[in-house]
């Protein structure tokens, strides 16, 4: 019987894109994180697994990376297959070639696209135009693949989303959007503290709201990063200035001052919390140095899981 249900989701994700956790049941992306977490097994015991063998990933990035390159790169050279690094400004949609035709083009030669951009509106468009997977490696919008390393890393250490409590404090930015709808599908109790003006976008509350009724997650949105902190199993933090906002940094800087996950703020969590943190950090703004490079920090674990969730992702939909 459980044989049956891992085919029939197996079945299920095949050829699809991975552009919003929001897309995906709960079901499904338990799937995917316990691929994970197998194909890391795998991996760790020099077992290999190549089921992507022959195939092409391209990687359009119009963003600057280091975790999300580097891993769908390994990642997909470990499954079999190879990766194709496509930076946006080489590229002639650099120079104003429609999206559209970009994806109908790009879809005869590759078995799958991840794209790294600014307007969300620019991943539904490749989708659209595409007739292979279609991957979001991060836009303005959301962070799906950074939210699947998360929850794995968080699974890993806890064993179970059952009763854990995540608070993120800080920016309402794509990182936090993907979080929220992962908490909401997989029932992990989230609180989320920004300050007025930087809340996450309010129909993606809503929707997480919705998923939420199915899960029974708690999704709490408040100001007080204290009241986001309390009780918290783990508190993750992210830049206060996305990529994209770098002349908003001063005003941002003043905005989120109240807002530093640091030595006073983490006595509010559980005494055994974990950090976590999407990468890369500024250390002294959204976090001090004591709490990021401490005992409780588990961000490198977290940065590695990205090439074991990816590789699931990239096995199950391509
Ligand atoms: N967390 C993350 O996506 O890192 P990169 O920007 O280095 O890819
Ligand atoms: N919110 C950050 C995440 C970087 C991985 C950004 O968009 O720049």
């Amino acid at each position: 019987m459980q044989d049956v249900v891992q085919e029939e989701l197996a079945a299920s994700l095949k050829g699809r894109d991975f552009l919003m956790v929001g897309d995906y049941t709960p079901q499904e992306i338990r799937y995917l994180i316990d691929l994970a977490i197998d194909l890391k097994r795998k991996q760790k015991s020099g077992e290999a697994y190549q089921p992507l063998a022959g195939k092409t990933l391209g990687m359009i990035f119009e963003k600057s990376s280091t975790r999300t390159r580097v891993s769908f790169e390994v990642g997909i050279y470990q499954l079999g297959g190879q990766g194709l690094f496509l930076s946006g400004n080489d590229l002639q949609i650099g120079r104003g070639e429609p999206i559209l035709d970009t994806a109908q083009v790009l879809s005869r030669y590759l078995d799958g696209i991840m794209i790294r951009t600014f307007a969300h509106r620019n991943v539904v468009e490749l989708a659209r135009g595409a007739t292979i997977p279609v991957i979001n490696g991060l836009s303005d919008l959301s962070h799906p693949c950074q939210a699947m390393a998360d929850y794995q890393t968080i699974l890993e250490h806890k064993g179970t989303f059952e009763g854990v409590k995540l608070a993120y404090v800080g920016d309402g930015n794509n990182v936090v959007h993907s979080l929220m709808m992962g908490a909401a599908k997989l029932g992990v109790d989230i609180s989320i503290a920004t300050p007025e003006g930087y809340e996450p976008d309010a129909s993606l509350v809503q929707q997480s709201k919705d998923y939420a009724k199915e899960t029974g997650a708690k999704i709490h949105i408040c100001r007080d990063p204290k009241e986001a902190v309390a009780e918290a199993d783990f508190i993750y933090s992210d830049v206060w200035a996305s990529m994209g906002q770098e002349a908003e940094q001063k005003e941002r800087e003043l905005a989120f001052a109240d807002y530093q996950v640091n030595e006073a703020l983490v006595k509010y969590a559980k005494q055994d919390y974990k950090f976590l943190h999407c990468l890369p950090a500024h250390r002294g703004e959204e976090v001090s140095e004591g709490v990021i490079d401490g005992k409780h920090s588990i961000i490198f674990d977290q940065a590695e899981n990205r090439l074991h969730a990816q590789k699931a992702i990239m096995a199950a939909i391509m």
